[in-house]
């Protein structure tokens, strides 16, 4: 099986039933990180789709350990064997590092390193303008949407707002590169 292929047979065992509104939105956001494949080297296309199929698999309640779903996503991906580079963008998607940083598990997740590439940016590209539904939308009507789907209280409002400056930014670098590339997405 390649490696597109397999990334989706795990995703959709592991989020259909369990997390169905998570299933959509992943869907929605692969369908987003195809649209920037134009930007990333032909052999590295997979691994961009690989990527944006599995990067929520975290939130799946047979693989949920810490409560962090980037970290449990990539040791869960890693003990299935799927490649280390794959892991590593699961485990630092949108951002992670910094929600790592507030749940006190940075240690864990450094067990990784964040490539900070073009594939990488438009992996976070992706995730940022899908919204919950898999519908398109914008970086900031996405952070407002996350603060008020968690609540003013939670973690991962707290979250989003420190780390909006550097999803902003990997959001304006992957749209640049499309522009420059001739890719017109919305
Ligand atoms: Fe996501």
């Amino acid at each position: 099986m390649d490696l597109v292929a397999w990334a989706y047979a795990v995703a959709e065992g592991r989020l259909v039933l369990s997390l169905p509104r998570r299933w959509v939105h992943v869907q929605g956001v692969a369908k987003r990180a195809a649209l920037a494949a134009g930007i990333v080297p032909e052999a590295e296309r997979d691994l961009l789709m690989a990527a944006a199929v599995l990067h929520d698999v975290g939130y799946a309640q047979d693989v949920a350990e810490t409560g962090f779903h980037a970290l449990d996503g990539a040791r869960y991906l890693e003990e299935q064997g799927f490649p280390e580079r794959l892991c590593a963008l699961v485990a630092h998607h949108s951002c992670a590092y910094r929600e790592a940083e507030l749940r006190g598990c940075s240690a864990e997740l450094a067990r990784w390193v964040d490539e900070e590439t073009p594939l990488r940016d438009a992996l976070w590209w992706a995730d940022m303008t899908t919204g919950p539904d898999g519908d398109t939308t914008g970086i900031r009507e996405r952070i407002a949407e996350i603060q008020a789907r968690y609540g003013p209280e939670d973690l991962v409002t707290f979250f989003v707002r420190q780390a909006e400056p550097e999803l902003v930014a990997a959001v304006e670098r992957t749209e640049a590169r499309l522009k420059a590339a001739g890719i017109e997405v919305r």
